[in-house]
């Protein structure tokens, strides 16, 4: 399968959002990537319905919402509302994790867990095929333009062993310090969704950036 790619708008100009909306719809990203923060799962607060609102207004891809929030199952039908395609919540802040996928799923959205670079892909096991999509965390959610941790690259092989065994179909995305001279990499071990932000919305030419990971494969790799 060919990767995906989702640009963070976490890392997008606020005041301009309108505008690198309009970027992300002509460039050849797949999905756009909306990051929501809490202040209680991350020590970091982004923003809530109303901006994932507006942002679906004018987004002509799918709208890949991450939550990093305690106590989803409380607003996973409002984010439906607000238009995400696909809902991701944290292994982490789900006690009942089973129920709440089924809730995403039963909502008619694309179910994603996310795994933060401590929690093992092994505690996946059980729930691996009611998932449409694992997010491995490869920097500590809450910020953009982090360092990528390297035992990023374990895990995706971890995950990619698990899902051929159980859900040959799955997605794995990677989100945190993702670059061009990385992607070809983790694609290599895993991952079929590429998120980023910093290195899209920091680029001299934003879609041009986004272009080079989406062609990773053949530019990049060595
Ligand atoms: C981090 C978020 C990421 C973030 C990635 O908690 O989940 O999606 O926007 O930003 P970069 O690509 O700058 O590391
Ligand atoms: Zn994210």
């Amino acid at each position: 399968m060919n990767h995906l790619v989702a640009p963070s708008i976490l890392a997008a100009d606020f005041a301009n959002l309108q505008r690198d909306i309009e970027m992300i719809n002509k460039s050849e990203a797949d999905w756009v990537h909306v990051d929501v923060m809490d202040g209680m799962f991350v020590p970091n607060i982004s923003f809530g319905f109303p901006v994932v609102s507006a942002v679906k207004k004018h987004a002509q891809k799918p709208l890949d919402v991450h939550l990093m929030i305690v106590e989803p199952d409380r607003y996973l039908k409002s984010f439906k509302d607000a238009g995400a395609s696909g809902i991701t919540v944290h292994y982490e802040a789900c006690p009942n994790l089973h129920r709440t996928v089924q809730y995403i799923k039963e909502l008619g959205c694309r179910a994603g867990v996310a795994l933060n670079p401590h929690t093992p892909v092994a505690l996946l096991e059980d729930i691996i095929g009611e998932l449409d999509m694992v997010l491995i965390m490869s920097v500590n959610p809450g910020f953009g333009g982090q360092k990528f941790i390297q035992n990023t690259y374990k895990k995706l092989t971890d995950i990619k062993e698990l899902s051929s065994r159980k859900k040959p179909d799955l997605l794995i995305e990677v989100d945190g310090g993702v670059d061009e001279h990385n992607a070809a990499n983790l694609i290599e071990a895993g991952a079929s969704v590429l998120v980023a932000g910093n290195s899209v919305f920091s680029a001299p030419d934003p879609a041009l950036a986004i272009s080079n990971l989406k062609h990773a494969i053949v530019s990049f790799r060595s």
